[in-house]
Order: structure tokens, then C-alpha cells, then sequence
């Protein structure tokens, strides 16, 4: 049985997708908690209300990082975790504390790395005049949005997409691949070799969310390729 904490700012949606395959498909792991560095995180009250452990670490307490990364480090210990899973945690992390999860920590985030690391993924997609976009479930390394990659999603940017309907589009297909690849790394199957993640035994490492005919079906006729 591994013991996962999950780390959220926020909606934590991600998290909740979490719990909810580990709970349905009977993973051999027990969420031990979810924490928070916002005491508003709307995701904390899914967690409480299905029994599992909550706290805050509220990282406006600490005038240093590196103070509120010692705390929230003591606090993660303190459920040992096999796995730390950072759910939307909007948190730079300072290098000891990055060091400290080596190989033990994963991120979503949502465009497909290297390409546009930071916020306003989506927008940036859309003003690179990017046609596929996508997320990705890395092992967390000191650089910033880096490290590497367990699964990719990609999907289609349409028409007339702003970033809010791609972040949609995209966010969909988070809440299918964060908790495949937790899976994976819980049945002990993911294997880190420098920059390059594999899979024992091997299966597809990404999703393409092509819905390109159901779209074309409700356009004209003869549109496309
Ligand atoms: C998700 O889209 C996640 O990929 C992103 O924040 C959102 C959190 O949503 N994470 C980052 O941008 C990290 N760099 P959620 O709270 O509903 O899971």
C-alpha cells in the first residue's frame, strides 16, 4: 500500500479525479492527505468530506520560501508519503525542497512541455497560433515546469478558441492522464533513467483527444482534409 499526499491552491479538480479512480479502481494506495498553502482551497472540502486528512500551510505565515517550503515539508512527512502529488500547487519550490521529493514528486501542467512553461499556458498557445495543444504529468526538478515526462495529452486547437474553452478541452484530458500516470507509479511500473521515463510493461504514455470528426460532422460538407 503507497501512501500519496496531494498538494492544491485551489479548484484542486485534478485531485478530486485522483481520489476518485483510486477509490473506484482499487488502487493499492491510501490518499493520506491533501494540503493546501490557501486555507480558501475549494478542493479541501471534497477532500474532508471523503474522509480524508486536511491541512494548511499557508504560505502568507512565512516571509521566506524557503521557511514555508520547511514547513510544508514537515507537515508532508508527517504522513509519509511514498508519492507527493502536486494538484495545481502554485507554489515555486525551492531546490533542497525539490531535492528532498527526488524521483517521489509529480506535476500536471497544463501545455505541452518545453513548450510554454509558467502561467497563462492557454493564451500562450493561442498567440504562438499553436493547432495542437495539450498538458503533461512530470517528475518535478528544481527548473521550473521541467523534468521528466510520465504522459502527455494533446488536443486539438480549434477556430475560434480563446483560452478558456481550450483550457476546457485540455483540463478534460488532465483528469484522465494525472491519474493514469499516479497509477502507474503506484503499481511500482515507471522507471526514471536521466531525462526519460518508461513504463514496465509498456503502454501508450500519451492521449490524443482527436474529436477532429465529430467537429468536422456538424460543419458543411466538404470542409476539411
Ligand atoms: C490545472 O489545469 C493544472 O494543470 C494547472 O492548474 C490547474 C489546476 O486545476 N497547473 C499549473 O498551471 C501548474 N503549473 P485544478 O485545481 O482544478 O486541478
Amino acid at each position: 500500500m503507497k501512501n500519496l499526499v496531494i498538494l492544491i491552491s485551489g479548484r484542486g479538480s485534478n485531485m478530486e479525479a485522483i481520489v476518485r479512480a483510486c477509490a473506484h479502481d482499487a488502487w493499492p494506495a491510501k490518499i493520506a492527505a491533501v494540503i493546501a498553502n490557501r486555507p480558501d482551497a475549494a478542493g479541501l472540502a471534497f477532500a474532508a468530506s471523503h474522509g480524508i486528512a486536511t491541512a494548511v500551510v499557508d504560505h502568507r505565515q512565512y516571509p521566506e520560501r524557503a521557511a514555508f517550503d520547511a514547513a510544508l515539508a514537515q507537515t508532508i512527512d508527517g504522513y509519509a508519503p511514498d508519492l507527493v502529488v502536486l494538484a495545481g500547487f502554485m507554489r515555486v519550490l525551492t531546490e533542497g525542497f525539490v531535492d528532498h521529493y527526488s524521483g517521489r514528486m509529480l506535476n500536471i501542467h497544463p501545455s505541452l512541455l518545453p513548450s510554454f512553461p509558467g502561467l497563462k499556458t492557454h493564451q500562450q498557445a493561442l498567440d504562438a497560433g499553436c493547432r495542437v495543444h495539450g498538458a503533461t504529468v512530470h517528475f518535478v526538478t528544481s527548473r521550473l515546469d521541467h523534468g521528466p515526462i510520465v504522459a502527455q495529452s494533446a488536443v486539438p486547437v480549434r477556430a475560434g478558441d480563446d483560452a478558456a474553452a481550450l483550457a476546457a478541452r485540455v483540463l478534460a484530458t488532465e483528469h484522465v492522464i494525472y491519474p493514469r500516470a499516479v497509477r502507474w507509479f503506484v503499481e511500482g511500473r515507471v522507471t526514471l533513467d536521466g531525462a526519460h521515463v518508461t513504463l514496465t510493461p509498456p503502454e501508450p504514455q500519451w492521449l490524443f483527444l482527436d474529436d477532429t470528426n465529430a467537429h468536422a460532422n456538424t460543419q458543411t460538407a466538404g470542409e476539411g482534409v
